[in-house]
């Protein structure tokens, strides 16, 4: 779902820009605090609600700003304009308008415009701990299975009851009947993200040979409690160790995805460039995926393209990117280092002081 135009407002050192859009290629180039990581936050912003460098909504409003706002207008499937927009205020209120339409929830919002983002530090989706590697895989489950958000959400309520009810209760017998649903929703959870990372594998080995074509990559899904038991069972059994720890130990919100190479976990073996391009080829993958199995194509935002990659990586990234043929946001310090990715379809914009000009 391409965007056409994207308008952004008192967000960060950017006090008002209006772009349009090539439906491929975009380049941001500026030098260091110019604003071109605030572009990207902007429209990561208008895909998913939030920023991904600050969870305090304050320090992206620009400052002594009351308000930000992000404008789009992206492209649906039968090439329509949609206008699609977030406004944000200090006291953290948000809110989204789809298609002129007010009070829409920041899940529609993912819905409409799923986002890759790969950025400097995107190499801790492998070598942090599993929280980032979830939300990788649910990423991939939300927009393929149209279910699985009211499911989750259903599952972190009663999971968060349960904790609550762990720190009153002396026998099971007073968890029982909440653990029936928790159980056949863990399972649901379970099923649906262990034939995701299935699908996924297929579609991500070839990239990531092409990438790292001296690696031998496998992807192995952990569903966060032991193969053999099905979830109740295990509840039940764990039931002294979780009142002890006032909290419920195993289960889906202890998922984790392995990735090793060579039969070794990946942050033992590969060097940072090679780390990047292994996440490049993972979200790449994702976002074929999307596309092969609803029609939908993802944005994929790049933020400082040229960091930790050498010019022939960068060029084996660049042209796999553009046979995805989606829209592609990259920042970048010198044109220089992406001048083999422009085409005819590409535009280039510079970033400087926080004014954006088509180049
Ligand atoms: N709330 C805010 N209001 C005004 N300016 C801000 C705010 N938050 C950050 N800034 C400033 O915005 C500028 C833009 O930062 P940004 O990270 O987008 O730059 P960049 O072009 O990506 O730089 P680099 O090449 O170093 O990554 C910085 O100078 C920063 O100090
Ligand atoms: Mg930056």
């Amino acid at each position: 779902m391409p965007l056409s135009r994207l308008m952004v407002h008192q967000f960060r050192n950017i006090k008002a820009c209006d772009m349009s859009l090539s439906s491929g290629f975009n380049f941001l180039i500026g030098p260091n605090g110019s604003g071109k990581t605030s572009v990207l936050e902007a429209v990561y912003m208008l895909g998913h609600g939030r920023s991904f460098r600050s969870s305090v909504t304050g320090r992206v409003i620009q400052n002594e700003a009351p308000e930000l706002f992000v404008h789009g207008k992206f492209l649906n499937s039968d090439q329509f304009e949609v206008p699609i927009g977030i406004n944000k205020q200090r006291d953290g209120s948000t809110e989204v308008k789809i298609g002129g339409q007010s009070g829409q929830k920041l899940a529609q919002l993912a819905q409409v415009m799923p986002l890759q983002l790969i950025h400097p530090d995107g190499f801790e989706l492998l070598t942090d701990g599993p929280k980032q590697r979830r939300a990788f895989i649910d990423w991939g489950v939300f927009h393929t299975e149209p279910q699985f958000y009211d499911v989750w959400m259903r599952f972190r309520r009663l999971n968060k009851q349960r904790n609550a009810l762990l720190k009153t209760a002396t026998t099971y017998r007073e968890l029982s009947f909440w653990d029936k649903e928790l159980s056949v929703l863990a399972e649901l959870i379970d099923h649906w993200r262990g034939d995701y990372i299935t699908q996924l594998t297929q579609v991500a080995k070839p990239i990531c040979s092409n990438f790292l074509p001296e690696f031998d990559i496998t992807l192995k899904y952990y569903r966060g409690w032991e193969k053999e038991t099905d979830y109740q069972t295990l509840l039940e059994r764990s039931f002294d160790r979780d009142c002890a720890l006032g909290y419920t130990f195993s289960g889906p919100n202890k998922a984790d995805l392995r990735i090793k190479v060579n039969s070794t976990p990946v942050e033992d073996v590969l060097s940072r460039g090679q780390l990047k391009l292994m996440v490049c080829a993972l979200r790449v993958a994702q976002g074929q995926h999307l596309t092969s199995l609803t029609g939908k194509q993802c944005i994929y935002l790049i933020d400082d393209f040229a960091s930790e990659l050498d010019s022939a990586r960068r060029k084996r990234l660049a042209v796999c990117l553009k046979e995805t043929g989606a829209q592609v946001f990259v920042s970048s310090i010198t044109e220089g280092q992406i001048s083999d990715m422009r085409g005819s379809d590409s535009k280039l914009f510079h970033v400087e002081h926080g004014a954006v000009e088509q180049g």
